[in-house]
């Protein structure tokens, strides 16, 4: 069995939008992840390398890059499944703007996801009985499927869609308007499927699955995206949205 090699060569992207990529070596350890690559370079070898990263377990949703050319969340990427010949070549996140190095403005994602109208809008008040919702109706189970999205934003970095539409909502923001529609206890669907019918919304979906590839959670987007399809549509016919 060859032995593992003491030093992995990693490429990192340096600067903006107008970058280029720089090379360090960094000892190989066991069980060591993409972030703790990344961590090492900043922490021993270059302290102005700007990342992001918060809680290094998989819950915060902050440490997503491209490694070796595929949107991934680092913190739970191990090195010895990703390194192609042991290299790695490690970017920010694509079809969103660089801040520097490997750090994204996620602005216009979150902003797509407000446009979404991706907020909870009670329809009780604290003076109303607590809503009871079956956990085996179909609509809470269509609910449960795409909750637990962590907004990482690599269903947003792999979505061609989103590279060729810079109007179009994302995979994120209608999985999460999907997980309202289906909340029995909101009390904004109306506008909510007006905003995720109007033009970027869930209609410019081609439905190439690179969401459902790619999310670290195993959730599918492509499938909530194709319940707002229907859902609006009925909506049309039914006259709750008018054209
Ligand atoms: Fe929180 Fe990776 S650091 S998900």
């Amino acid at each position: 069995m060859p032995e593992t090699p003491p030093q992995i060569s990693v490429s990192l992207w340096r600067g903006g939008e107008a970058g280029r990529y720089e090379t360090y070596s960094v000892p190989r350890r066991a069980s060591q992840t993409v972030l703790d690559v990344v961590t090492y370079v900043q922490r021993h070898l270059d302290p102005t390398l700007s990342y992001r990263f918060a809680c290094r377990v998989g819950m915060c949703g902050s440490c997503a890059m491209t490694v070796n050319g595929r949107p991934r969340w680092t913190c739970r990427t191990l090195v010895a499944k990703v390194a192609s010949a042991g290299r790695l070549e490690i970017g920010p996140l694509e079809n969103l703007p660089v801040i520097k190095d490997l750090t994204t403005d996620m602005q216009p994602f979150f902003e797509k996801w407000q446009q979404a109208k991706g907020a909870f809008a009670p329809s009780r008040t604290r003076a109303d009985a607590m809503a009871r919702i079956r956990p085996e109706s179909p609509a809470r189970i269509a609910a449960d499927a795409a909750i637990e999205c962590i907004n990482c934003g690599v269903c947003y970095a792999a979505c061609d869609t989103v590279r060729w539409n810079s109007e179009y909502l994302g995979p994120a923001a209608l999985n999460r308007a999907w997980t309202l529609v289906n909340d029995e206890r909101d009390g904004a669907n109306t506008a909510r499927l007006a905003a995720v019918a109007a033009s970027g919304g869930c209609h410019s979906c081609h439905s190439h699955q690179s969401c459902q590839e790619h999310c670290p959670l195993s959730l599918n987007p492509t499938a909530a995206i194709a319940g707002l399809k229907r859902r609006t549509a009925a909506a049309y016919l039914n006259g709750e949205l008018k054209i």
